[in-house]
């Protein structure tokens, strides 16, 4: 029979413990890290998620059977303990918050008893992903888990204590809502009382935040819940957690300083950081010419070079015809890297090819000033020169060619760029670096469906200099939108938004979108708009993305409760599940085609 707290109250966490409490009476409680029985004497380290405290039980201290319970403990097993602090008899652990001190134990109840837990409750745990997910509830206890939990709650109660100094509002919206055009595919949830009839869940809140704006509510904020049906990778989730944030009156400058005073009071409270203001702007066209990536990682060079005009008349035929085609010549220079291996060139190229490279070209500058290329035997020796010089190629340099059309010559470098910094070390991975990416293009041309998509979302308004373009070249459109990058991880992104209908409902024609259409997907906000706008502009977050940043964690996992795994399920519950006929039967829906049963 477990035993019961009765008459006990905890006094401390295990770190709270210090040696101002010397010669106190305490009473903790927690789960046995371990025992060791060193007969006649019992070592114990208490854990909570504070940390570890050490007990020790000696029979002459022990009441009531005290002893002979403490011989019986077990990892994982919860218990409470009366004892007196003391400072250590045996060596101080420096590892240790209470290192110099332990826990002289007088009492012990047994509160719960443990089975031996699938995989050791420790930091830095080399337990397979499916085990620990599996378990999550174990997995959890993990002192680096609860680390990056407790950071997140505390980061959340700092974000809230900013915008709500500044202002904000906090205001929820619907879970339960139409569907919101933000590119992903919706999750749906069936209407029972309107059969055939679904809601879709948020893909951010931001029709809602737009109409609040309408409403008066000048500055609104929400941690909010957000779901998008896309692929997941390391930094994304089915479900997940934004900082949304939408303020009128304002224009982009008023949206980049309150963000940024936001961003530099949340590092310093979170981990100490601090961040140089004003936060550096990059232009996209920029930022895509330089990094070949709209969310570069700046910690290092290895930046792009465009050299389509100095091979415009060479010889080699690959570089011609991406030009004859409308693409470009681009090209990295790994400095110092002109020995690598060919088997290690191959494999870059191979790496290229997996994002969508036909090819990689490539020309080592060697000791003595000569070259090797998969392409020199196309080229005038002068060609060669100007082209190793436009590259700035010094003795020992390895220069990567890509040419194709320059979406994916960006495409294709940005990445290498990436493969390249990493394999070679050259991430400082202590350094945060942060970026304001701007002047998005307003459209990007979609191919299956060949129509022009919204880059950020409909209703980002065009840069007032482009508005002129929206008929005749809106490709070229720059948006009032801004994306805030960190370390190439998108942090957040936002926009300053369209509040006139004649622009908005140009808009969606340029979407291709009908007038009916329009209306019926966005007639509520259209109708709104009739009523005073205010200028108004946003931004949101990924707050799992932030934590994974704050944290170093690899991925959003390792910041997120109860996550799931890449094909949208949860391992532990087993989320998604069949459901009752007699469910299915009330919502009138028919299954038309299910997984096959696993064999
Ligand atoms: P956007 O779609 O850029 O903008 O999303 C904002 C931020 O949310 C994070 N994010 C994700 N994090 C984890 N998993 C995902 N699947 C995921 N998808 C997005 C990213 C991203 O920068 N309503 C607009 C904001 C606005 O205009 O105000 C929006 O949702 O960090
Ligand atoms: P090929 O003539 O196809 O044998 O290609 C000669 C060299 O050019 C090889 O090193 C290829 O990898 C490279 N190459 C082929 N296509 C491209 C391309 N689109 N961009 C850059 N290099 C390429």
């Amino acid at each position: 029979m477990a035993e019961t707290m009765k008459g006990l109250k905890r006094t401390h966490r295990c770190t709270e413990v210090s040696r101002s409490n010397l010669g106190e009476t305490v009473t903790v409680m927690g789960w046995v890290q371990k025992s060791r029985n060193k007969g006649g004497i019992i070592f114990v380290d208490l854990r909570d998620r504070s940390g570890i405290l050490q007990l020790i039980f000696e029979e002459a201290d022990c009441k009531a059977a005290a002893f002979e319970k403490a011989e019986r403990l077990r990892s994982e097993f919860v218990i409470a303990v009366v004892g007196t602090v003391e400072l250590r008899a045996g060596a101080v652990n420096e590892n240790l918050k209470t290192g110099d001190i332990e826990i002289r134990a007088r009492e012990l109840r047994i509160l719960s008893e443990s089975q031996t837990p699938p995989f050791p409750i420790e930091a830095n745990s080399r337990t397979k992903d499916e085990i620990r997910l599996k378990h999550r509830y174990l997995d959890l206890r993990r002192p680096d888990l609860q680390k990056n939990l407790m950071l997140r709650s505390q980061v959340a109660a700092s974000v809230r204590a900013f915008l709500v100094q500044e202002g904000f509002l906090e205001i929820e919206t619907p879970m339960l809502m139409k569907s919101t055009p933000e590119g992903a595919r919706d999750y749906l949830v069936p209407s029972r009382v309107h059969p055939g009839c679904f809601y879709a869940l948020p893909q951010s809140p931001q029709l809602y935040k737009q109409l609040l704006m309408c409403s008066g509510y000048d500055r609104y904020f929400q941690l909010a819940r957000c779901f998008r049906d896309e692929d997941l990778r390391a930094d994304r989730q089915p479900e997940f957690t934004q900082i949304d944030m939408e303020l009128a009156f304002v224009d982009i400058e008023d949206i980049l300083e309150v963000n940024e005073r936001l961003l530099a009071k949340i590092f310093k409270e979170a981990i100490g950081l601090d961040i140089k203001l004003p936060i550096p702007r990059m232009t996209w066209q920029e930022a895509m010419d330089r990094f070949g990536s709209d969310k570069p990682d700046n910690r290092f060079g290895l930046e792009l070079v465009d050299v389509s005009d100095v091979v415009r008349d060479c010889g080699f035929g690959v570089f011609t015809s991406a030009l004859e085609n409308r693409g470009s010549v681009r090209g990295i220079n790994a400095k110092g890297q002109g020995a690598m291996p060919r088997k290690k060139i191959d494999a870059l190229v191979e790496f290229a090819k997996g994002f969508g490279a036909k090819g990689l070209a490539y020309l080592s500058v060697q000791e003595d000033g000569t070259y090797k290329s998969s392409f020199a035997k196309f080229m005038t020796p002068e060609q060669l020169e100007a082209l190793v010089s436009a590259m700035d190629g010094q003795p020992r340099d390895l220069l990567l060619f890509a040419a194709d059309k320059t979406r994916v010559v960006w495409d294709v470098l940005g990445n290498l760029r990436l493969e390249l910094a990493r394999s070679l070390g050259l991430v400082d991975k202590n350094t945060f670096s942060f970026l304001w990416v701007t002047e998005f293009p307003l459209l990007e041309w979609s191919e299956e469906q060949n129509r022009f998509t919204a880059m950020h979302h409909p209703f980002t308004m065009p840069m007032e200099e482009d508005l002129d373009k929206l008929d005749m070249d809106p490709g070229a459109v720059r948006a009032k939108a801004y994306d805030i990058v960190l370390n190439g991880t998108e942090l957040g992104g936002g926009s300053v938004r369209i509040f006139q209908n004649d622009i908005q409902e140009k808009m969606f024609e340029v979407l291709g979108f009908t007038r009916e259409q329009a209306h019926e997907q966005f007639g509520f906000l259209l109708e709104a708009f009739k009523y005073g706008v205010p200028p108004h502009a946003g931004l949101a977050y990924g707050f799992d993305r932030l934590i994974m940043l704050m944290t170093g964690a690899d991925s959003i996992r390792e910041v997120i409760a109860f996550p799931k795994v890449k094909d949208a399920s949860d391992l532990m519950t087993e989320a998604p599940g069949r459901v009752d006929e007699k469910q299915l039967e009330e919502l009138g829906i028919e299954i038309v085609r299910e997984l096959k049963d696993e064999a």
